[in-house]
């Protein structure tokens, strides 16, 4: 039965690549061999047509071998792709760091963790542009005190690019509250309170994209 099931012409559409699948080289090997050796037992002998069916059947195995290799290698560049998924991610060095002057112990940690600065400015934040950019917390409590200290004095934004960037910088900077950061984190060393806490970073692939639109052109990044 399952054999039947195997002989059966194929139901769906060709791969889109022109490529015979390893089950349809194979059919296609078994019935250019019948029908080459049925053809040639009625005449009692081979026609060029015989052989071209034949042939035809030989070239369904050679493809189909081909495009099982390939298949395979396809597979391994999708796997190898996933497991090194390289992510931009924004990264504000605030206020209270950039007058500690901290912004190279900052960087330190970050290119010590495998991250790579692909474009940095220091800029001063007006108060609309700082509201507009932590817009999300425009009902919390804190967005005043939050957008007053992002325009108090100038910040450093940057893109981060590497491997899982996104979570890797997360890690690197620690607890929003430094009270909970482990030990050796940005925040650990270097923040103030939870308002004044050095460093931001996107949380997520879809803020990463928007936060980095906010401040970059594509020019700027030099990955
Ligand atoms: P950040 O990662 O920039 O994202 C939002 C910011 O809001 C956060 O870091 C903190 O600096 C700030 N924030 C969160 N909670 C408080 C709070 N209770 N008081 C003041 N600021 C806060």
């Amino acid at each position: 039965m399952r054999l039947f099931a195997w002989l059966a012409p194929g139901a769906g559409p060709p791969d889109p690549r022109g490529y015979f699948s390893q089950q349809e080289a194979g059919r296609g090997a078994l019935w250019g061999a019948f029908w080459g050796a049925g053809r040639g037992c009625r005449k009692g002998g081979f026609s060029r047509r015989d052989f071209k069916a034949g042939f035809q059947g030989g070239a369904g195995v050679v493809a189909g071998a081909g495009n099982y290799r390939c298949g395979q290698g396809l597979a391994a560049e999708r796997i190898k792709a996933r497991h090194m998924a390289i992510e931009r991610t924004l990264s504000i060095i605030k206020p209270d760091a950039t007058r500690r002057n901290l912004t190279g112990k900052i960087n330190a940690k970050f290119e010590e963790a495998g991250l790579r600065i692909v474009a940095q400015k220091r800029i001063f934040l007006s108060l609309a542009q700082a509201q507009k950019f932590y817009e999300v917390h425009k009902d919390r409590p804190f967005f005043g005190e939050l957008t007053e200290f992002m325009a108090s004095e100038p910040v450093v934004v940057q893109v981060l690019e590497g491997e899982g960037a996104i979570a890797k910088n997360r890690e690197v900077m620690g607890a929003t509250n430094p009270a909970n950061a482990d030990d050796g984190t940005i925040r650990k060393e270097f923040a103030l309170s939870v308002g004044e806490n050095s460093v931001h970073g996107s949380d997520a692939p879809e803020t990463a994209a928007e936060e980095i639109a906010y401040f970059f052109s594509g020019l700027e990044l030099v990955g």
